[in-house]
């Protein structure tokens, strides 16, 4: 497959994913979602292959989010299906892959970029990275998963905070909730992540796998979680103010919600 949004190189038994759209903040538009699904795929059937880096193209954005232009029209049943779809093909996939995936944030991870991060098994930040789960600013709630990863990932009272306020936290404060794992000048991003993967690789990889598998399960009542969270992301299509918030971000000015 010759991809458009992405960058795909493999070294060594690493996979490096880079979501490259740089010119949109390498924002996930319907193409790259599929193409990331379809990367995802081949890098769990690949031997060759026994560890995935994703990270972001360019020195400003790790994914500033879903592409918000693509969620103007989107209608109830639209989005129920643009959030189940995703789920189930690609952050659920990445939780479950057997190999380590480790996200390198290298700059903002906003919305679905901090839920592709949050679907990852370990993240590392580049110091000037941003993340935040910004829908409510939009009219909309998180539809990848995030309102249930983040507060597995730093507990209810900080997920609230976050989700509600929609305020952008720094790296150093992402480090100090437990977001993520490591902090590092951008420069030494990557080479941190390979650190890691290289790490994991000297070990039993079916024990890898299964540890993987249990780690996952550990207080896994998240099912109705995240159908609740497809249900209300939906909704959100159903009001004016979804409307006016996606209208008022492509025209670069402010919302004026009515709670409608
Ligand atoms: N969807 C679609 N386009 C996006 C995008 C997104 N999530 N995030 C950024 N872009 C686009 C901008 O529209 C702009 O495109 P243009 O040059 O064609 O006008 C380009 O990427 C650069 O972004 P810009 O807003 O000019 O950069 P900035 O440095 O001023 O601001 C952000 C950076 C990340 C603060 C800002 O882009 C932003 O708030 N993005 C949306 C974040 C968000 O709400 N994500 C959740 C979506 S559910």
């Amino acid at each position: 497959m010759v991809y458009q949004n992405l960058l795909i190189e493999t070294r060594g038994p690493i996979q490096y994913i880079v979501i490259n759209r740089e010119s949109k903040l390498n924002a996930l538009n319907k193409d790259t979602l599929y193409e990331l699904h379809i990367a995802l795929g081949d890098a769990l059937h690949n031997k060759e292959v026994g560890g995935v880096i994703i990270t972001g193209a360019g020195p400003k954005a790790f994914v500033a989010g879903a592409d918000i232009a693509e969620f103007k029209g989107l209608d109830v049943n639209g989005a129920r299906n643009l959030a189940h779809e995703n789920q189930r093909n690609i952050f659920n996939v990445i939780e479950n892959f057997s190999k380590p995936v480790v996200a390198a944030i290298n700059g903002f991870a906003l919305g679905g970029g901090l839920e592709l991060a949050m679907a990852c098994h370990i993240r590392i930040a580049s110091d000037n990275a941003k993340m935040g789960l910004p829908e409510v600013t939009l009219g909309l709630i998180p539809g990848y998963g995030g309102t249930q990863r983040l507060t597995k990932l730093v507990g209810k009272s900080r997920a609230f905070e976050m989700i509600l306020t929609a305020e952008m936290i720094t790296a150093a404060e992402a480090y100090q909730l437990g977001l993520v794992n490591h902090v590092v000048s951008q420069d030494r991003l990557i080479s941190k992540a390979e650190e890691i993967i290289n790490k994991i690789l000297k070990n039993a990889p079916l024990a890898v796998a299964a540890a993987i598998t249990a780690i996952n399960a550990a207080g896994d009542n998240a099912t109705n979680g995240f159908d609740t969270e497809i249900v209300e992301f939906a909704k959100c299509f159903a009001t004016a103010d979804s409307k006016e918030g996606i209208a008022a971000f492509l025209a670069k000015r402010k919302p004026a919600f009515k709670g409608k």
